[in-house]
């Protein structure tokens, strides 16, 4: 399941940080994910985890340091980049059928940065092709013509995780994907993410907020915690002695009975910063 270190970078950040609102969320951030590795960002609410996961889009500016993505500048290659932001379920009444979701991610500007237009073909066959091939992929086929608000929350993730593949891309980042999900789903949607990685050999940058759905599944882990991040395999990072040195203060990590990982003692997310104005 672990790729080897001769695969490409596909990301790669050396000292870098970044600022929200004029202040310093984290600094120093050293990382890099290869092609096929299925990397989850961790932390606590507030650290910087969708912060990092902008920068790596060149959404958000680095403010020290130096960003590659695909082998250029962030936000250089976002045509190559697949992106689902932290999100909440649509509103049952949206009428807009899975099918249309899908098909937006082939139209540039989804999120900020004007993308070309989607080339092969070009024609509104191809587009409805490459809609039904993703639509496949991710087995959203017996609901993707429904009105989307009319789906359930597991089905909506499957859907708008069709649409962050729709180009192809070489990098998917994917924000909370399985937030909203129940127990069940979290594990199929997980799985449905490994095998992307498997077989397309695409790299995917997760951010969760429980590591435990996805264990087993990833290669390695960043967690954002004190300002910095320590990134490695999950033995490596979610490890007491990793933690308390990050955190600058005792953390444990505990394993229950059906293998679960749970890590005690991690202060709030801004205890570090003198002028905490936000929240
Ligand atoms: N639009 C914004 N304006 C000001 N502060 C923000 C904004 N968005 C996020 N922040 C702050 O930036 C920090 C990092 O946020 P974020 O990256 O969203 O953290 P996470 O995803 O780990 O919860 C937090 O302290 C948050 O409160
Ligand atoms: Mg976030």
């Amino acid at each position: 399941m672990t790729t080897g270190s001769t695969d490409r970078a596909v990301v790669e950040l050396s000292q870098v940080a970044a600022s929200v609102g004029g202040r310093t969320v984290w600094s120093h951030v050293d990382i890099i994910v290869r092609a096929g590795e299925f990397v989850a960002v961790l932390g606590p609410n507030g650290v910087g985890k969708s912060t990092l996961l902008k920068v790596v889009l060149g959404l958000v500016p680095a403010t020290a340091g130096t960003v590659r993505v695909l082998g250029a500048p962030a936000g250089r290659a976002n045509r190559r980049v697949g992106y689902l932001p932290q999100r909440r379920a649509f509103d049952p009444s949206t009428r807009i059928r899975g099918v249309d979701v899908v098909r937006l991610g082939l139209d540039g500007d989804r999120w900020g940065v004007p993308l070309p237009r989607w080339v092969p073909g070009s024609g509104a066959r191809d587009a409805m092709r490459r809609v039904d091939e993703v639509v496949e992929l991710v087995g959203a086929g017996s609901y993707a013509h429904r009105p989307i608000g009319q789906c359930s929350g597991g089905e909506q993730q499957r859907l708008l995780i069709a649409q962050a593949l729709i180009r192809n891309p070489d990098l998917l980042i994917l924000d909370e994907p399985l937030d909203s999900l129940d127990v069940t789903n979290q594990a199929s949607v997980s799985a449905l993410i490994r095998d992307v990685c498997e077989t397309r050999h695409v790299a995917v940058l997760l951010v969760a907020h429980d590591v435990n759905p996805i264990l087993s599944y990833l290669d390695r882990v960043i967690y954002l915690a004190h300002g910095g991040a320590v990134m490695g395999t999950p033995d490596e990072v979610i490890d007491a002695d990793t933690l308390t040195r990050l955190y600058g203060t005792p953390i444990d990590v505990l394993t229950d009975r059906a293998g679960r990982l749970v890590v005690v003692g991690q202060p709030d997310a801004h205890s570090h910063h003198a002028h905490g104005p936000d929240r």
